[in-house]
Order: structure tokens, then C-alpha cells, then sequence
């Protein structure tokens, strides 16, 4: 015991995974803690995949329904997906077994806006959810929870749950009780009341979740870390990249339609996102703020440097030494982070009211500014939409970032057509590439496409996409967004066909 469970009913409760784990059923759904290898179980997942590895042999073969935040780490979507214990997974996935076994098409995957999880999930369109298995940094004396490094759906599961398993993780931090705001006014139209969050900094809710103690059926203790990646600094493109964001934000503010703080920054994560903050520590703007997904290593990094006022999210998700860093100073980081169920960190009427700077990267790009973040060759998911719809939508600026090239240049992000549609043109305002940026605001289909090509596709690829417009425009079908659709697609085809776009 290590005195994180300061309930004494729910301290008797204390087993261990494997008996944890037997409390799931074949077919049951069960709703998981974690978002970007954050707060997710340690020990049942594993102990759960030895059962269903073991059913399998036995001939009676386990299926479950796999909820989450978002993605998880190979202890959890990893160890399962490896022996087909999954049978639908949603919201969104990252990892490598899962994702090849969905493309193989041995298992279900339902990618949807994070917003929309929750709604849909009372809504009953997933069937029940049968048992909750939520990470926390610890229990109070009443009963409450003390959530850990992310929050993600943990409040949806544990509502809506018949049975619910509590992973106490004494390796997160005990300070983090307190950076938490669960706000539990949501609920179905009609009746629904404005969400009152004026700045990310504000807090309207419980520092706690909260749980009837008769649905906890098992508390499994661990003290295992989050999955925390190390930190790869960022290469040449995604500085160029960044480069290139930073001066069109910096002449936003001269043309007096940002403010000299910029607004709420949303940032992806990845490289190019990373290479973005990075690129504002040294930049002029002073009292940032964020309203985003993720705490990520270069947005504590701003924090550090007194650049970043506030900033929201729904998880924290940084390297083993940035980890040790907020674990280190985190009173300070209490009164500069909040972090929210993602229903509310990834709220469309928030999002619109703060006026987010959304930054996301993407697949693809076509020459008319509709942008594919999730399907490789219009048919392979890669991870899933995420938050970038949510934010796309509803920010203030709705920014794209990729690097021109993939695959050692054998793929051009730039495309006649994109391959799979996540956000159409209209949500779409700035691609960026290492080449150039391109503000489509205001832009016509036409003046967009000429914008685009000059301005973001490779080089190498530069010509042949120019050569499709000039022929679209004189064979195209209508001439308000010239298309050849024997051809649109078969920059794709050439790649699947041959291993590069060239043909
Ligand atoms: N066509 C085919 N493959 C492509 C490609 C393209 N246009 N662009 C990239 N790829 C391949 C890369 O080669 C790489 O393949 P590999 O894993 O075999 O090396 C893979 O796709 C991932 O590309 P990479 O450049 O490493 O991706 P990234 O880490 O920069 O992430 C996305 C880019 C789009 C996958 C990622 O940003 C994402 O999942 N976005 C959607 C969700 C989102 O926006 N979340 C944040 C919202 S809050």
C-alpha cells in the first residue's frame, strides 16, 4: 500500500491485475483512461490480453469493445490488438499493431471528432458501456479521484459504466491534485447551458472525478510511467516550416488582426508542432496562451521561460527528462496548467468564443485547400482525425502544416485531388510546407490552386501540377474548381502502383 487510497472502503478493494482483469467479460465494451500515452492503465490491460490469449487457445475466443480518450502505448492498444482481443476500437489509435490490424480489416475502427465521443457514447450509438478502467494519481479520504496526466473521457466512462476497475499509479506526481477541472454541467439538447470558459486559464468545474464507490468493483496499484517518448529536436523542414508560420503570425499582428499576445495557440504534436513552439521562444511575442490537446515538451518549455501565461489541454505528454521537470516544479506549473475533460478541451463553442490559432499536421493537401490528415492513399488509416477537426472548425486561424515531400520524395504532399477528405476548403484558411505558406482566406478556387502550387508544392513536383490546372482549366467539366477526373487521382495510383508519384 502506498497510502494514495486514503478511502478505506475502496482500500479494501486492493487486488491484483489478473483478478481485475477476470472481472471483464467476453464482449464486454470497456472504456479506457488515456490520450497520447498519457494516464492510460499500466496493469490491466496486460493482465486482460493474457486472458484473452489464453481464451483464444482454449477455443473460446474473447472480443471486447475498446474505448479511450485517444491513443494509448503498447501495453495498452499494442498488447491487445496483438491477440485479437479487439473488436471495435474508436476514437483514435496511433500504434502500429492496432493500425495494421485494421488495415487488414480484422478489426473495427470508428474514427470520430474527440468532441464528440461523450455525446455519442450517451447516446447509446457504441451499445453499453460495460466497465471503466481508469488510471489516478490517487484516492481522497471521501472517495474522490484524483485524476493523473490525462483526462481524456475518464468522466463519460466512470458515469456511464456498470463496473468500474481504478488503477492508483503512484509514479504520477501526488502535486498533481488540484491542476484538474472536471466540469460536469454537459448535457443533451435541448436545455444545453453556454459552457462559461472566457480564457483557457479559467476554471468551472471539480478538481476531482467522481465515482459511486458500489460501482468500483477492483483498485489494481501500479507505479509504472506514462509512455513518455524521448524528444527529437526538431529537423530542417520543420524549422523551415515553423519559420515560415512564425512570420505570417507576426504579420498578422501588424495588419492589427491578432492581437501583439497572439490568441489561444492549439498545436498538434509531432515535430513540425514542436518546431513551431520552439520557434516562438525566441520570437517577439510575450503572454501566450494556449487552449489545446496536449502539454507537450516545447509548450512547458514556454511555460519555463515565463513566454506562456495559461495554457489547457486534456493531457500531458512530455519526455522521461521534461517529465521529471514538471513532476520537480509542479506547484508552480498548478496555477498555469488546467487540464479538462476533452469534451471541453476540445469544445466547438469554446474553441470559436477564444478565437483558437489551430496548427495541425496533415497527410495531404490538394491544389483547392482540402486537406487529408488521416488515410494513406485514400485507404490506409494512419492514426485518425483527432482534435483537428474540432479545432479546424471553430479556430479563429485553421493552419495546416506539412513537409512538401514523403517517402524520400516519391510522394508529393501537394496533390492534384486529395485521396480522402477530413477537412473540406472551407475549414481550411493556411498550408504551410518547408517551401512556403498560403493564405487562402478570401481566395477563390482558382486563385487558391495558383497559391498552393507556387507557393507549397516541391519543386520537382511543381511542374507537373502546374501542367494539371492549365488542362483542367481548359477541359474541366465547370471552371469554378477545374478538375480532370480521369486523372485527379492518379498521382496515387502511380504510387501504389509503382512506389512513386512520378509514374
Ligand atoms: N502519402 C502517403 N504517406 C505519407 C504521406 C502522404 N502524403 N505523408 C506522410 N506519409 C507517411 C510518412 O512517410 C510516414 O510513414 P512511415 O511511418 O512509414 O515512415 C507516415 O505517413 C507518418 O508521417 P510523418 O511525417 O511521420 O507524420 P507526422 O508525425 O508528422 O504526423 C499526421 C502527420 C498527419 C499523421 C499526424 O499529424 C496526424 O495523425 N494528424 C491527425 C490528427 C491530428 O491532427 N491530431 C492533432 C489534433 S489536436
Amino acid at each position: 500500500m502506498t497510502g494514495r487510497i486514503r478511502n478505506r472502503d475502496l482500500a479494501r478493494k486492493v487486488v491484483d491485475a489478473e483478478e481485475a482483469a477476470s472481472l471483464i467479460r467476453n464482449g464486454d465494451n470497456v472504456g479506457m483512461s488515456g490520450f497520447t500515452g498519457a494516464g492510460y492503465p499500466k496493469e490491466v490491460p496486460g493482465a486482460l490480453a493474457k486472458r484473452v490469449a489464453k481464451a483464444g487457445v482454449e477455443g473460446t475466443p474473447m472480443k471486447l469493445g475498446l474505448w479511450t480518450g485517444a491513443s494509448t502505448a503498447p501495453e495498452l492498444d499494442g498488447v491487445l490488438a496483438e491477440v485479437d482481443g479487439i473488436d471495435l476500437r474508436m476514437p483514435y489509435q496511433s500504434d502500429p499493431v492496432t493500425r495494421d490490424k485494421i488495415n487488414r480489416g480484422s478489426l473495427d475502427y470508428t474514427d470520430i471528432h474527440l468532441s464528440h465521443v461523450a455525446q455519442r457514447v450517451w447516446q447509446g450509438f457504441f451499445g453499453k458501456l460495460d466497465v471503466a478502467v481508469v488510471e489516478v494519481s490517487g484516492i481522497t479520504e471521501e472517495g474522490l479521484l484524483i485524476p493523473s496526466t490525462s483526462v481524456g473521457n475518464n468522466k463519460t466512462w466512470l458515469d456511464q459504466a456498470d463496473r468500474v476497475i481504478l488503477e492508483v499509479n503512484s509514479w504520477q506526481s501526488t502535486s498533481l491534485e488540484g491542476m484538474h477541472d472536471i466540469y460536469y454541467g454537459t448535457a443533451l439538447p435541448p436545455g444545453r447551458r453556454p459552457i462559461p470558459i472566457i480564457g483557457p486559464g479559467d476554471r468551472i468545474g471539480s478538481a476531482y472525478l467522481h465515482c459511486p464507490p458500489e460501482k468500483v468493483v477492483a483498485v489494481v496499484e501500479t507505479d509504472s510511467p506514462d509512455r513518455n517518448t524521448h524528444f527529437t529536436p526538431p529537423n530542417s523542414d520543420s524549422r523551415r516550416i515553423a519559420g515560415h508560420l512564425l512570420d505570417f503570425l507576426e504579420l498578422e499582428v501588424r495588419a492589427g488582426r491578432l492581437p501583439k499576445n497572439l490568441l489561444p495557440l492549439q498545436s498538434g504534436v509531432g515535430n513540425i508542432a514542436n518546431a513551431v513552439l520552439a520557434g516562438l521562444q525566441d520570437g517577439p511575442f510575450d503572454e501566450l496562451t494556449a487552449y489545446t490537446e496536449v502539454i507537450q515538451e516545447s509548450m512547458l518549455e514556454l511555460i519555463d521561460s515565463g513566454r506562456m501565461r495559461s495554457a489547457s489541454a486534456t493531457a500531458v505528454s512530455l519526455s522521461p527528462a521534461a517529465m521529471d521537470r514538471f513532476n520537480a516544479r509542479m506547484a508552480e506549473y498548478r496555477d498555469r496548467i488546467v487540464l479538462r475533460p476533452q469534451e471541453i478541451s476540445n469544445h466547438p463553442e469554446v474553441i470559436r468564443r477564444l478565437g483558437c490559432l489551430a496548427m495541425n499536421g496533415i497527410i495531404e493537401a490538394d491544389i483547392y485547400g482540402n486537406i487529408n490528415s488521416t488515410h494513406l492513399m485514400g485507404s490506409r488509416i494512419q492514426n485518425g482525425i483527432g482534435g483537428s477537426g474540432d479545432f479546424a472548425r471553430n479556430s479563429y486561424l485553421s493552419m495546416f502544416m506539412t513537409p512538401s515531400l514523403a517517402k524520400n520524395g516519391a510522394i508529393s504532399t501537394i496533390v492534384p485531388m486529395v485521396s480522402h477528405v477530413d477537412h473540406t476548403e472551407h475549414d481550411v484558411d493556411v498550408v504551410v510546407t518547408e517551401q512556403g505558406l498560403a493564405d487562402l482566406r478570401g481566395l477563390a478556387p482558382r486563385r487558391r490552386a495558383e497559391l498552393i502550387i507556387e507557393r507549397c508544392a516541391h519543386p520537382d513536383y511543381r511542374p507537373a501540377l502546374r501542367d494539371y490546372f492549365e488542362r483542367a482549366q481548359r477541359s474541366s467539366f465547370g471552371a469554378q474548381t477545374p478538375h480532370l477526373l480521369s486523372e485527379a487521382l492518379s498521382w496515387h495510383e502511380n504510387y501504389v502502383r509503382t512506389g512513386s508519384m512520378r509514374g
